[in-house]
């Protein structure tokens, strides 16, 4: 079973992706990290973010198994992920790890943000996750606190606009719900309930497969 779920940025799909993977006993790729991975390897190198021919490099580069979430996570690192996220060879470069890593046997979770439209079109459950940008800018400030870092809620809600508003009008592959996801908002639920929900939609198309 191929799950897709896709989001904008702290919607909670990173959580409730990892929940479904570990509930099914499949493996879980967040494709967030490789557009980090290549900011941070631009970043690290002392390179340009707006070098697409550089940044295509760097994709290529890429391996899945040592993305390290712990490094790639910083919030800065998210908003140079979107930038390079809307260079098209940067997207292709990435895009054939992702789909190798869907496709293996036994399926696989990958959330992003076209992973149901892009990535894997013909994924047996998609889900769009959101949350008003205040509920999410509120949830990343409190989850950037709770590493012991400084974080200013009114930054942070810019950032997370500035980012969806980044993220849903590039050219290629932007961020929208698929024509046939389920859309999950979250503003009002708290994990647990939002997960709940996510499992009796894959309760119900693995029942609609037997
Ligand atoms: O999900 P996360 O916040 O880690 O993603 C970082 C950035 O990577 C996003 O803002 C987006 O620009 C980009 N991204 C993307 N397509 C995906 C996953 C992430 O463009 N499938």
């Amino acid at each position: 079973m191929i799950i897709a779920i896709d989001g904008p940025a702290a919607s909670g799909k990173g959580t409730m992706a990892r929940k479904l993977a570990t509930m099914l006993e499949i493996p879980h790729l967040d494709t967030g990290l490789t557009f980090r991975a290549v900011a941070h390897a631009l970043l690290r190198a002392g390179l340009p973010l707006d070098n697409e021919d550089l940044a295509a490099e760097a994709a290529a580069a890429l391996n899945l198994a040592s993305l390290d979430r712990s490094v790639l996570s910083a919030h800065e690192i998210g908003n140079a992920a979107s930038k390079v996220a809307v260079m098209p060879k940067v997207r292709t470069a990435l895009l054939e790890a992702q789909r190798t890593f869907a496709n293996r046997p036994g399926g696989a979770v990958l959330d992003g943000r076209d992973i149901g439209t892009v990535v894997c079109p013909d994924a047996d459950v998609k889900l769009f996750v959101t949350a008003s940008a205040k509920v999410r800018a509120r949830r990343r400030t409190d989850e950037i606190l709770s590493r012991g870092e400084a974080a200013d809620y009114e930054q942070v809600l810019a950032d997370v606009k500035q980012r969806d508003e980044r993220d849903q009008n590039r050219a290629v592959a932007p961020l929208v719900p698929a024509a046939d996801a389920h859309l999950l908002d979250t503003s009002k639920l708290d994990i647990e309930s939002a997960f709940q929900h996510a499992v009796r939609i894959v309760e119900e198309k693995k029942n609609r497969s037997l």
